[in-house]
């Protein structure tokens, strides 16, 4: 058994130490020194050369270091076997973590008490209850309802919207365009954590902020390509939007003078809200290649037709 490792935003050597403690039989190559590509049988991959997997005759499985795969469903020579989903808990916490941390930030105004501090000031500015802020959340997979969860357990007032109706306790389920309509309206911030697909591109748009109460925050984790860039600013610069706190961009790394960078309401981080730690999921990786071995039905496949 032998599988391809190919990525260049992960840590090859801890991955290959990782899948070694787990399946001692598996022999781990670290693209590009793939050896014969005949004798590959799966591939564990994060954004690979387009035609790379399609090279790989015995190919078998593949399965995608993140949680998003919109990037590989866009090579067109995509080899049509198992393409699995990266879905951890490491990933899945650090996401709600994440979340957590924007909207405490925002709602317990750390940016403020952090310039007060500057200012030698002692100046308690007053908070709104949890229970009085409304969060809405795009996307209620796995990671949107870790992230539902845990501001749900703060006592937020959580409601999300996805494709079909779920039931999460504590989260007010909302599905098609007039439900995304009424939790906008409701959302002091929302939280993006769509896959990335043809219907979901551009979802946070001008008209999307108009829908949104004035002073709302928007908090995009998921994809640069789910915000219209040059929408955001001047929705922030209008009063409308208090500001957002942004993970992901169109381009990434973000550009050098990128006006994001510099805007004082916007909050930029590298893409760093929800990482695939290979010690908590190099055991999904080596579940994978188990069931897959043992003819049992894999977890988190991705529907092709779905995107995700
Ligand atoms: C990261 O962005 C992922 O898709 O896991």
């Amino acid at each position: 058994m032998t599988l391809l490792f190919c990525s260049t935003s992960d840590n090859a050597d801890r991955w290959v130490g990782e899948l070694r403690k787990r399946a001692p039989n598996l022999e781990v190559r670290v693209w590009p020194e793939m050896g014969d590509p005949a004798e590959i049988d799966y591939a564990l991959v994060w954004k690979p050369p387009h035609g790379l997997l399609a090279g790989l005759p015995n190919l078998k499985l593949i399965v995608s270091l993140g949680a998003g795969v919109e990037a590989l469903l866009l090579d067109p020579t995509l080899p049509q076997v198992p393409l699995v989903r990266m879905v951890t808990d490491g990933l899945t916490l650090d996401m709600a973590g994440y979340v957590a941390m924007q909207v405490l930030r925002w709602e317990r105004k750390l940016d403020a008490y952090a310039e007060l501090q500057k200012a030698g000031r002692w100046e308690p500015l007053g908070h709104r209850p949890a229970s009085e802020v409304g969060i809405g959340i795009l996307g209620l997979g796995e990671l949107g309802v870790a992230s539902a969860r845990t501001l749900a357990s703060m006592d937020y007032r959580v409601m999300g919207w996805s494709r079909s109706p779920k039931t999460v306790s504590g989260v007010e389920s909302f599905t098609g365009e007039e439900g995304l309509h009424a939790m906008l309206g409701q959302s002091d911030l929302l939280v993006c954590l769509l896959p990335l697909t043809e219907d979901t591109r551009d979802i946070l748009n001008a008209e999307l902020f108009a829908r949104l109460p004035k002073g709302a925050v928007v908090i995009n984790a998921a994809r640069g390509g789910h915000l219209a860039e040059a929408d955001l600013i001047p929705a922030i610069d209008r009063g409308h939007l208090a500001g957002a706190s942004l993970d992901v961009f169109a381009d990434e790394p973000l550009p050098p003078g990128h006006p994001f960078w510099a805007h004082p309401r916007i909050h930029v981080t590298p893409h760093i809200a929800g990482i695939t730690h290979p010690s908590r999921a190099a055991e999904t990786v080596v579940e994978a290649i188990r069931l897959f071995e043992a003819g049992q039905p894999l977890k988190n496949v991705v529907d092709r037709a779905k995107g995700y």
